[in-house]
């Protein structure tokens, strides 16, 4: 079955031909995230207007880089939400007309759950055995219970899926969201947007240059018993550090390598956690956060004590992109009357 998937949901706007929820025949993505440079955050209202005038190319090359015509696609699948709103209208009716006039099933997909089907694209699991403590790349698919966290710009939560379509939510994030912290932080120390790429770049400088000084950030909730996350206050003690007279004599790479740290550490034991308390195997990671090569590195060093196997998507599908919508439509399979599909900035786990 090929399904083409459309992502809309803030700056990047995604085309994915996927068969049969794993095989990707095309990925297009075109992002709008460099015109916000000099805002230090998405202007929602530019996000919008770059929706509507990329989404139309994105889609043909799509279909000339798949050598499919429209037609030969069975169904056509859209995240419908969470998102800004005017971004996912763009998509959300792109879709419905896609789906009218070429008479194709449309399959809503919940952005999140396209974040965690990510993992099923092409995956290579990363199987860390408990007796050599040798890591081995196998072509995997991650298998039932599983624990996934999603880290994005505008979500962090854990949840726990017992098999396709079927999850619970466990725990998210009670104010910012990890990505947004690393957005902000970035925005403070004045290195640009998006942020989390930029402090993992400062803070590998320090990595490979020198010992680093002594700054302590807090990691809030890490021996919570909830599943619950909330990043505020670290974000917090960094801006208030950038605007103390103390910032001077630290480098803004030391900072950055902590407050990384800081929130690397939290994501992970709260994960690990999770996964303990409900006796899974696999832990799987989502969202623009898990591009994250330190974040990579830690959960595979934690997993590497343990019989659990962590899985990430390819570091190019960590983002927002068409293709993991088309691969959790195809695992969901949940069609709707095209005429009853509506964008839900607000969507959640429901
Ligand atoms: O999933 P995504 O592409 O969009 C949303 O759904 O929000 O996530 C974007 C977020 C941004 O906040 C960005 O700073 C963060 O992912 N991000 C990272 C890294 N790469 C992207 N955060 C930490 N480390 C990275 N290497
Ligand atoms: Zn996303």
């Amino acid at each position: 079955m090929i399904i083409l998937g459309i992502e809309s949901t803030c700056d990047e706007t995604g085309v994915g031909i996927v068969q049969d929820g794993t095989r990707i025949l095309a990925n297009v993505v075109a992002s709008s995230a460099a015109l916000y440079n000099k805002y230090g955050g998405i202007v929602p209202e530019i996000a919008a207007r770059e929706q509507v005038r990329v989404m139309v190319p994105v889609l043909r090359e799509a279909l000339e880089s798949a050598q499919l015509k429209l037609g030969q696609v069975d169904a056509i699948a859209v995240a419908y939400g969470p998102g800004l709103v005017g971004s996912l209208l763009v998509g959300v009716e792109t879709a419905k007309t896609l789906s009218l006039v070429y008479k194709k099933p449309l399959i809503p997909v919940n952005h999140l759950i396209g974040h965690v089907y990510a993992n099923w694209l092409d995956t290579k699991v990363t199987e860390v055995s408990k007796v050599s403590n040798v890591s081995k790349v196998k072509n995997k698919r991650p298998e039932f219970p599983l624990v996934a966290l999603i880290v994005s710009g505008g979500h962090t939560d854990l949840i726990l899926m017992k098999g396709h379509g079927n999850y619970i939510w466990l725990g998210g994030t009670r104010d910012d969201a990890a990505g947004e912290v690393f957005d902000k932080v970035a925005r403070v120390l004045g290195l640009g947007y998006p942020g989390g790429p930029l402090i993992e770049t400062l803070a590998e400088k320090l990595a490979r240059g020198r010992e680093r000084s002594k700054i302590k950030f807090p990691r809030p909730l890490i021996n919570d018993a909830s599943f619950d996350f909330s990043f505020s206050g670290l974000k917090t003690s960094v801006v208030n550090l950038v605007h103390s007279s103390q910032f001077t004599v630290h480098n803004k790479e030391d900072i950055a390598y902590e407050f990384q740290q800081a929130v690397i550490d939290v994501l992970v034991k709260k994960t690990f956690a999770a996964a303990q308390k409900y006796k899974v195997k696999t832990v799987i990671v989502g969202g623009g956060v898990s591009a994250s090569s330190k974040l990579r590195e830690e959960m595979e060093r934690v997993a590497g004590d343990t019989d659990l196997t962590v899985s990430f998507p390819e570091k190019f599908l960590s983002g927002d992109n068409g293709s993991m919508i088309a691969s959790a439509a195809f695992f969901e399979k949940k069609s709707i009357e095209p005429l009853k599909l509506f964008a839900r900035p607000d969507l959640y786990f429901d």
